[in-house]
């Protein structure tokens, strides 16, 4: 019998079914020789919120959640966060390889030449309540952008999925930058192309009225770093409803907007603002544990901690809390850090989160570092999305290029009526 392959007897009819085992996987769809008579359907894998469900195959990102390990194109995390800049990582989740000097060079001359948006976006924008979650906004305009640039509906095309890839990674961060002026009610700024891109993020950001912004270098790098970090994160929610949004064919404008809806809820990238109002409603460290004990009690969630796959430390948080330090050099320490340690001290210590594999996730420290740097809680999800977007395209252009891909359409436990007789409504109780 061969090696790498499962033998499966169906106990309903005595039969043995031998399914071929390739990267530690069975295919779903062999299971479906496993009937009890010719007229039946066939097996089915039931597995709710894909917990353990291969969806692709992929060379972008490897997590190894027990050890704690995370490669972009095989490269560390760490060493990556330490020697890149946050376009030269785009750039080697894209294509596959570090870009050389003249590759970078084009690349960041490229993506700088997008990020303007047509001056409609900011009527566009104007519509908008003046306290509209910035998160929602994000979602909207970039699905708006997809009225601008009908042509990026040719997704086969390899030159256009590139111009449209350059043009959402060039104008995520003049979005986002416009969603927080317009809640706070300041003019817009214009792209500043002398800048790098965080840089010229913080310009559009914070610029008033000197006539040229200076970025603290201290908190343009940190923000780099930051960027790199949540850059992509393989098969995540939001990468998820990337492809399968990307699957049907949809522009690559509607499937970000799509996987920036999916981030927004708080069990995913909206974590990291949760966690700055569950610190705020802790107060101090001497609450600390009370709290736990009401978490431990089912009563709502340690917000930033727990993850998917990580059974381990997150090692972005490690890095997080390196960079938060250089950033509280600048900025002074953020209060709210002596309660993140002390809750994470005792979290740690406590067996209800050490059974259940707890542990700091990268949404933990995140949103710490982002109120020292002056960010309001409602623009932490915002960040985050602004850097997954490289992740999300080189996601989607990795499904589009697979040939075992189609249209996302998974199956169903039916729980529901069989065939019942219609009821006329002068009939019905
Ligand atoms: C991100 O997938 C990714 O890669 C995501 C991400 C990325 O880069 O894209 O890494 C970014 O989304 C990070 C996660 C941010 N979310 C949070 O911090 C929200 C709080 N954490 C969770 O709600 C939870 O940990 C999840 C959603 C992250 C993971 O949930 P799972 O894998 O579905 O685990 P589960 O809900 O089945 O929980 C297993 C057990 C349960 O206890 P029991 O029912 O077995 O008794 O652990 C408990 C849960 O109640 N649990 C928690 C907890 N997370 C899980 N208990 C307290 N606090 C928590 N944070």
């Amino acid at each position: 019998m061969p090696q790498d392959t499962l033998t499966i007897t169906d106990n309903r009819t005595g039969h043995n079914y031998t399914l071929p085992v390739e990267n530690g996987t069975i295919r779903a769809m062999d299971l479906r020789k496993i009937k009890t008579d010719p007229e039946d359907f066939g097996l089915m894998t039931y597995d709710p919120a894909f917990m353990n469900t291969a969806s692709c195959r992929s060379a972008i990102t490897f997590i190894d959640g027990d050890k704690g390990i995370l490669r972009y194109r095989g490269y560390p995390i760490d060493v990556l966060a330490q020697h890149c800049t946050y376009l030269e990582v785009a750039y080697l989740l894209l294509f596959g390889e570090l870009p050389n000097a003249s590759q970078l060079k084009s690349w960041v001359d490229d993506i700088t030449h997008h990020t303007m948006l047509h001056e409609t976006t900011k009527k566009f924008m104007e519509g908008f309540r003046y306290n509209a979650h910035p998160m929602a906004m994000l979602v909207s305009t970039v699905a708006a952008l997809s009225t601008i640039y009908p042509d990026a509906k040719n997704v086969h095309d390899p030159a256009n999925r590139l111009l449209q890839i350059k043009r959402l990674i060039g104008k995520m961060p003049s979005i986002a930058a416009m969603s927080y002026r317009h809640n706070v009610g300041f003019p817009y700024i214009y792209p500043d192309n002398e800048l790098s891109y965080p840089e010229n993020f913080m310009n559009m950001l914070w610029k008033m009225v000197e006539p040229k912004y200076l970025a603290n270098p201290v908190i343009a790098r940190a923000l780099d770093i930051l960027f790199i970090l949540h850059a992509d994160h393989e098969q995540n929610c939001s990468t998820n409803a990337m492809r399968a949004v990307g699957s049907s064919q949809s522009d690559p404008f509607l499937a970000t907007a799509a996987a920036a809806a999916a981030l927004s809820g708080p069990l995913h990238g909206g974590a990291n603002e949760e966690v700055l109002h569950m610190l705020d409603e802790i107060g101090s460290k001497d609450n600390v544990p009370a709290y736990i004990k009401k978490i431990k009690e089912g009563k709502g969630r340690l917000m930033g901690f727990g993850h998917r796959v990580y059974k381990n430390y997150d090692p972005r948080a490690k890095i997080i809390k390196w960079a938060a330090d250089q950033v509280f050099e600048v900025t002074g320490r953020n209060t709210k850090l002596e309660i993140a340690l002390e809750l994470e001290r005792i979290a740690l210590e406590d067996d209800y989160f050490v059974q259940r594999k707890l542990y700091p996730n990268v949404d933990f420290y995140s949103g710490i570092m982002y109120q020292a740097m002056g960010f309001k809680p409602e623009m932490f999800t915002v960040l985050f999305a602004i850097p997954r977007t490289i992740g999300w395209l080189a996601q989607w252009q990795e499904m589009l290029n697979d040939p075992e891909q189609k249209i996302a359409r998974p199956r169903q436990v039916w729980i529901g009526h069989e065939t019942r007789e219609f009821t006329p409504i002068e009939k019905r109780k």
